[in-house]
């Protein structure tokens, strides 16, 4: 029998209750590596509750990684770090268990996909589905900036009191943290929160995950300071002499898997050796179909990790809000800092976010928006599934593609030349050599998704 005691009169669903408890019973060390878990039956007999509450909880930690499914042998606290879900010819994978150093290697991200003209239509990673029929909650908003005074002076550098509050509440239900309003820094989004924090670091690189975020490599670039490359997907147990680890442990960008809850353990104890702060990019983690959104990885450890939030996957890109949550004394240094420069969100941004926050629309767009995914991540995956390895979970907006570089190319000039641009995954790595095709599905409808997959696989089956 686990020691769990579950609430029925709380607000917390049970599978969640659940899940929390086991969560923190792997972290304390009360349930070791590799010990069985009752089965769904049984515990669920035990419990008085139905076995699909426990099986929720158990598929939730299976696809955070603290559990893992033993086929015919039952549920055990994981003890492999899991790499790629799915057949990868290129992905080299080291054995289970094994640490990797950051490789060292000074290096630019390759060049970014060119617009042709007459290109019409994005398959990116960055243009979120927005539902018509939200567009009336968003003029609201606006209205109600229109017809609010804006403060007189430079107002508080952390951002919009009222806002901040709104998203610490937010975080709490839907990432696990459990902030104080002060603790948030509003900012100008992902890269604005990075370009605050780099300054505060001491003297060194910055480890960033190849294939990763091309716009944060090349914002330590622009910081005078060395990128070093962070395997994406293998467990990172030295940080060498990197002062700062740039992941995004909830669906790694681009190759989608969610860090393991043992690889964000050893992350952080990699970090803590080398004094660096791990820095957490948590883009898109809202959006997954199967189970619900893997916790932060901030919620492990506050004073090791800079927590970044961003609304260009929530709301849209060019509203130019994200926030930081950073641990205490970069928190004090990054504020000094920000109150000197004047850096800080705009407010007509800040007060329309407030409204979509208080009257549930980042809610409703949220919901509709993952109804719209897990309809056409499917899709993406049927069409290229018989062609090319998937690299993750199907999850967000987008799913790559593992591929020949010679086939990736023909499939994006296919593509191309029917009117869509698709990017060459090999435009996000830098020495890890990957290759393939990343295809976002937010920015497109339906008909023009499948016209753009159509081009591809019959450039694939040719
Ligand atoms: C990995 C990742 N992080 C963050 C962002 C958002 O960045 P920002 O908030 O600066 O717009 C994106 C947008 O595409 C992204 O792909």
């Amino acid at each position: 029998m686990l020691p769990v005691t579950l609430d029925r009169t709380s607000s917390e669903p049970l599978p969640a209750q659940l899940a929390g408890q086991v969560r923190s019973l792997v972290l304390s060390g009360t349930l070791g590596t590799g010990d069985r878990l009752p089965s769904s039956r049984a515990l669920a007999a035990d419990l008085g509750v139905s076995r699909a509450v426990v099986e929720q909880a158990y598929d939730q930690l299976t696809a955070e990684g603290w559990l893992e499914a033993r086929r015919g042998s039952g549920t055990y606290v994981a003890t492999t770090h899991t790499t790629i879900t799915a057949a990868a010819p290129q992905m080299t994978s080291r054995p289970t268990g094994a640490t990797s150093r950051p490789t060292g290697a000074t290096s630019r991200p390759t060049g970014v996909t060119s617009r042709t003209t007459g290109v019409t239509s994005r398959l990116d990673t960055g243009t979120p589905f927005f539902d018509p029929r939200l567009e009336l909650g968003w003029r609201r908003a606006w209205r109600e900036v229109s017809v609010t005074a804006p403060p007189r002076g430079y107002d508080d550098p952390r951002g919009l009191p009222e806002l901040r509050e709104a998203l610490a509440a937010r975080l709490g239900r839907t990432r696990g943290m459990d902030l104080h309003p002060d603790e948030i820094i509003v900012t100008a989004g992902t890269t604005d929160g990075l370009r605050a924090l780099l300054p505060e670091l001491r003297p060194g690189p910055v480890a960033v995950e190849d294939p990763g975020y091309r716009a944060a490599a090349e914002t330590v670039l622009t910081y005078g300071r060395e990128v070093v490359d962070l395997p994406a997907v293998e467990t990172v147990g030295d940080l060498g002499d990197a002062v700062a680890a740039y992941v995004t442990p909830a669906h790694q960008h681009p190759l989608g898997r969610v860090m393991p809850a043992t690889d964000r353990l050893a992350l952080l104890e990699a970090a803590r050796r080398a004094e660096a702060v791990v820095i957490e990019d948590d883009y898109d983690s809202e959006f997954r179909y199967d189970v619900a959104p893997v916790p932060a990885m901030a919620t492990l450890d506050r004073g090791r990790v800079a927590y970044l939030g961003t609304a260009a996957k929530s709301v849209v890109p060019t509203l130019r809000l994200g926030w930081l949550v950073a641990p205490p004394d970069l928190h004090e240094l990054v504020l000094r800092r920000r109150t000197i420069t004047h850096a800080g969100a705009a407010w007509p941004s800040q007060r329309a976010l407030l409204t979509l926050l208080r009257d549930g629309w980042l809610d409703r767009a949220v919901r509709s928006a993952r109804r719209v995914y897990a309809e056409r991540a499917p899709r993406v995956a049927e069409a290229m599934g018989p062609y090319a390895g998937l690299a993750g979970p199907l999850a967000g907006m987008y799913s790559t593609w593992l591929l020949p570089e010679t086939d990736a190319v023909r499939a994006r000039d296919a593509a191309r030349a029917a009117g869509f641009e698709i990017n060459l995954l090999s435009g996000y790595a830098r020495t890890s050599g990957l290759t393939g095709l990343v295809i976002g599905f937010g920015g497109v409808s339906d008909t023009e998704l499948d016209q753009a997959l159509t081009a591809v696989t019959g450039a694939l089956r040719g």
